[in-house]
């Protein structure tokens, strides 16, 4: 076990600590250091203010502090390189203040610590700063994983809305598998479909001729019941996305609880591997819940942009934005492809599908909205050309 890591902030960690400990695994690795042991303390700034008094005689707290273990005082039989103690508060507002998440700060404060462990010291002289800093961007840049598979993100059109206006008369118009048809042509990557237990919208029929006709790619979205799952695994879809599913709410309200049913939903990505149909759980941007996706064995989260869409004003939408982007990317961080979607629009579209960690979204309502005013081939396009 090369790093040891731990927590002692009471404080909600805003990163998974498995994340944390992956990035220090693949810096010893990237020095050869393989054997040797890292230990990573993540803190308040209360515990930081005296850590930074005792050992640098400095007031207030500090980001983070690295304390190399000398060779002779390591456990016997151990190498340790030392400790790195990173303050999660002070993280947060460095992150706060440049506009980047939490995440991005705690792998640059973890690269940091890690260098001085490694020996170089920016307090030294200027130029041995710019040194350390050379080396810490070069590890940085190192450590980001190949961008998505596209430049472009994918856009997914969910064509549920075309159904609730066929089923508010009962007849068979206007035709939820012509709007998918429609969609692609004017460009989107792939069909979304909610089968719902109560068929409010979406009816069998349905499925099955778009199964045919979707020459893109059909993301079947479903509540985990036996009757769904079974329809699912006759249908084949290319992807299924599991969502809770509530028959009294207008539309998925919040993300699965996919940590507090692992166990069945295990079961479920099991049975839908075992028939090669990939598995997105839709989740609220929470480590918890990513962390629990990935133990699943889902091949794709899908993160819930619901909170930052319908944000009251711009701050809160800035600080739902940044956990959406934290997410994203320790989601992607951990192998997991990344999509996202609920309530984005034309205004709000942008900002989400420039970070690189997510690959489609998932994007119904407002398209549908735009389209009775200036038909869906136009929605769909002006709504591609936003994802550039
Ligand atoms: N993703 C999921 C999992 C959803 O349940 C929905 C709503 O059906 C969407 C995306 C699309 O949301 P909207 O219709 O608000 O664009």
């Amino acid at each position: 076990m090369p790093v040891l890591i731990r927590s002692e902030t009471t404080a909600a960690i805003p990163v998974s600590l498995d994340s944390v400990a992956r990035t220090g695994a693949r810096l010893l690795r990237r020095y050869g250091l393989d054997d040797v042991e890292l230990s990573i303390l993540l803190t308040g700034d209360e515990r930081m203010a005296e850590l930074n008094q005792t050992y640098r005689q400095k007031t207030g707290p500090t980001n983070v502090l690295s304390f190399p273990m000398p060779a002779e005082e390591g456990p016997a039989g151990r190498v340790m390189l030392g400790d790195i103690v990173i303050s999660v508060d002070t993280a947060r507002r460095e992150a706060e203040s440049r506009g980047i998440t939490c995440h991005r700060r705690i792998a640059r404060l973890l690269v940091h610590g890690f260098v001085h462990l490694l020996g170089y010291d920016h307090e030294r002289s200027p130029t041995e700063a710019e040194t350390m800093l050379a080396e810490e961007n070069k590890i940085l840049d190192n450590l980001k994983r190949p961008q998505r598979r596209n430049a472009m993100v994918n856009l997914a059109i969910n064509v549920d809305h075309v159904a609730t206006l066929r089923q508010a008369r009962g007849i068979n118009e206007p035709d939820p598998v012509t709007a998918a048809n429609i969609c692609e042509l004017a460009g989107a990557g792939g069909i979304v479909v909610h089968l719902r237990e109560d068929r409010r919208h979406i009816q069998d029929r349905d499925v099955w001729l778009m199964r045919q006709l979707v020459k893109t790619k059909l993301n079947l979205e479903m509540g985990a019941s036996e009757e769904i799952i079974k329809i699912a695994l006759d249908l084949k879809p290319d992807m299924i996305t599991l969502v809770p599913e509530k028959r009294e709410e207008l539309t998925t309200e919040g993300g699965l609880d996919v940590d507090g049913q692992l166990p069945r939903l295990k079961e479920v990505v099991k049975r839908m591997s075992d028939a090669a149909i990939p598995v997105s759980m839709f989740i609220d941007p929470e480590s918890r819940q990513i962390m629990a996706s990935r133990e699943a064995g889902a091949a794709f989260v899908e993160i819930h942009t619901g909170r930052y869409s319908d944000a009251a004003n711009e701050a809160k939408a800035d600080r739902e934005f940044d956990l959406v982007a934290t997410a994203a990317e320790e989601a992607y961080e951990s192998g997991l492809r990344v999509n996202a979607g609920h309530g984005l629009n034309y205004l709000n579209t942008s900002r989400v599908a420039a970070l690189g960690t997510i690959e489609e979204l998932s994007i119904g309502h407002a398209v549908m909205a735009r389209a009775i005013f200036v038909g869906l081939d136009q929605a769909v396009r002006e709504m591609l050309a936003l994802l550039v």
